[in-house]
């Protein structure tokens, strides 16, 4: 085993934090079993304690230690999606506390499919509660610098990854009955996904009326804001009004970046600041370049955001529910 992820499996059986990348974004991880250690990322994070967290582990024969028991369609999905970005929400085992599900009897457990990450919670030996590695209301973080960035020293423990290659959080289900999948949060696996690989099972997404009644009470905090004031831009605007609306705000003292495609950019002047999001050929380009777009935009002072919007299917779905929780 790498002696590095060795290094960092101890830090957590020794109560630490440990940052770590997976497949969607980093993750900010202590021992599930550890009360006092899960509690050290609430205070990180700075995130409210009514906000349970997911628990990660390296197999599906490593579920049981987390969760209680299983039900037919909950396995199905892991066989189908793990490991891989989909969470799923199952009855609790007893030695996970009480401040990793913030009190509900349900548990979210995730296999990321990210090689480093399986390396380290093989490492640890324990499931590890988890987090988004970001400050409780800031974009997640996509990449290690980000992390670094975001906690500085406050978090000496980063194992460096590189990009997370989807850059959108895991989807975060239930199953009820065999009957239906509700999707929590939506993510990185779309609802076409899992419709299409459960035809037979009703998938659909959570009503912001259902979440407010739980059992996702994290789901109701703004999440993913930048500093800049986001606008979206109509599906249909020209490259005139673009520019327009640019000048209009730089007028009144703004500093404005434009987030778009390459396919727009292609087509606006060189003299605007714009940072790229991927192609339209490829939404899941857009995805991986989402959040980092917007920490760039934070990053380099820009106070006003014009955002491009994306066609409302597959993965487009959660791109725009992430666009439209920030604007
Ligand atoms: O891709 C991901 O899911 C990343 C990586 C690190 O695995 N993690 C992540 O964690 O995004 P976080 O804490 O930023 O978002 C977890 C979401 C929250 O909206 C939370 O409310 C919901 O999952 N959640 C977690 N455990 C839950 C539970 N027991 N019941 C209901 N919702 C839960
Ligand atoms: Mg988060």
């Amino acid at each position: 085993m790498d002696q590095k992820l060795q290094y960092f499996g101890e830090q957590i059986t020794k109560g630490e934090l440990v940052a770590f990348p997976t497949e969607t974004v980093y993750g900010v991880g202590a021992n599930a079993f550890d009360a006092k250690a899960v509690a050290k990322i609430f205070a990180v994070k700075g995130r409210p304690s009514d906000n349970p967290l997911i628990v990660h582990v390296s197999s599906f024969e490593e579920i049981s230690k987390v969760a209680s028991s299983i039900d037919e369609l909950s396995k199905k999905i892991f066989e189908k999606f793990s490991p891989g970005p989909i969470t799923v929400l199952l009855p609790k085992q007893d030695t996970i506390p009480e401040i990793v599900t913030a009190h509900s009897p349900l548990v979210g457990v995730r296999i990321p499919s990210h090689p480093i990450a399986l390396e380290f919670l093989r490492a640890a030996g324990v499931p590890v509660a988890a987090p988004s590695a970001n400050k409780s209301g800031k974009p997640s973080a996509t990449n290690h610098t980000q992390v670094i960035e975001a906690f500085g020293t406050e978090l000496p423990n980063v194992i460096v990854g590189g990009d997370a290659s989807f850059g959108l959080e895991s989807t975060v289900v239930l199953a009820k009955d065999q009957k239906q999948i509700t999707i929590l949060r939506q993510g990185a696996i779309s609802q076409e996904e899992l419709q299409n690989a459960f035809p037979e099972v009703n998938v659909v997404i959570a009503s912001k009326e259902d979440l407010q009644n739980a059992p996702s009470p994290g789901i109701k905090y703004r999440h993913y804001a930048p500093q800049a004031k986001v606008e979206l831009l109509s599906m249909d605007v020209t490259e005139t009004q673009l520019q327009t609306r640019y000048e209009q705000l730089e007028r009144t003292g703004e500093r404005v970046a434009v987030l778009c495609s390459i396919e727009v950019k292609a087509k606006l002047p060189t003299s605007l600041t714009i940072i790229e999001l991927g192609t339209e050929q490829d939404l899941h380009s857009v995805a991986q370049r989402l959040y980092a777009a917007l920490l760039e935009a934070d990053a380099t002072g820009i106070t006003r955001i014009l955002i491009q919007m994306f066609p409302k299917l597959g993965i487009g779905r959660t791109i725009m529910e992430r666009i439209e929780r920030i604007a």
